[in-house]
């Protein structure tokens, strides 16, 4: 019971949780991305983030329960988080302050505004994007449409963040990111090692209605040297580009793939 007592009081509670008609609440994926920041929570610590940054906050669950969960031993940490929809930055506010927590909060399209000063410097992004396939007009909507709204394949939101998230984590940092099966998971992965980022599965979690992953990606010098010695192959043998590129040796492929089966 003592120990049920803790872990609930490491994240955010749901009675405390603040809410809006034009708001998304907080729902299976939203656990499922909580669960898996509390699954890694260990190396979540010892990494000592001085910036964390979450991008589409929704109520607020998620960044009040990443501050909660780091608690005190990350006591230097800046806590910031964003939102297309100015109703969301209100409500994340009231769920902050319910938790005695603080953030900083920003209504903003991903990070726009924040790309200059946060360079490089964000340690820890967490993303529960929208990420439901629906017509391309639906995307960016006002209100409660842009929380699901991800357009073709779930991925035009997520399309746009990757490279947004390249520019702003550190390089030491870390995004975990939830997708959904649709949004093809494995190809999100090459796209990021193509830009030198390792990946892992951390939380798998099915429901009747959907199959999500929580993923968290790392800069990895590995990853980084074999994309460019590809890349020197690609100018030197134009046949084995073709093979090499943009794909990765075959036994990191065959790995990735049986990861999302
Ligand atoms: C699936 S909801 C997740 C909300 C919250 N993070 C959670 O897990 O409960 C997606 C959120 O992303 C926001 N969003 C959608 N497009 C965005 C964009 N381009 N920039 C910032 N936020 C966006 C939505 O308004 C919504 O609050």
């Amino acid at each position: 019971m003592q120990i049920l007592c803790i872990m609930l009081s490491d994240i955010a509670q749901i009675r405390l949780v603040s809410s809006h008609p034009e708001v998304y609440d907080p729902c299976d994926d939203s656990f499922a991305l909580v669960d898996a920041l509390l699954a890694d929570r260990a190396n979540l610590l010892e990494h000592h983030p001085s910036i964390c940054l979450e991008i589409g906050c929704g109520s607020g669950y998620v960044i009040t329960s990443l501050a909660l969960l780091l608690g005190k031993e990350a006591s230097g940490a800046h806590y910031m988080a964003t939102d297309i929809n100015p109703h969301a930055v209100g409500v994340t506010r009231e769920t902050l302050e319910a938790h005695g927590c603080h953030a900083e909060l920003v209504n903003t399209d991903i990070a726009l505004g924040l790309e200059k000063r946060l360079a490089r410097s964000v340690d820890v992004i967490v993303v529960n994007p929208p990420y439901v396939p629906t017509p391309e007009e639906e995307v960016g909507c006002f209100g409660i449409t842009s929380s699901w709204a991800g357009g073709e394949n779930g991925r035009s939101v997520i399309d746009k963040i990757l490279p947004v998230a390249d520019k702003l984590l550190s390089e030491k940092g870390w995004l975990y990111l939830l997708t959904l099966t649709a949004n093809n998971p494995l190809e999100i992965c090459l796209l990021m090692r193509k830009k030198g980022y390792a990946s892992r599965i951390i939380l798998q979690r099915s429901t009747e209605e959907e199959s999500l992953h929580i993923i968290k990606f790392w800069r990895d010098l590995d990853t980084l040297l074999e994309v460019k010695e590809s890349m020197v192959l690609n100018k030197t043998d134009n046949r084995t580009v073709t093979e090499s590129l943009p794909f990765p040796s075959f036994s990191v492929w065959r790995n990735l793939s049986r990861n999302f089966n």
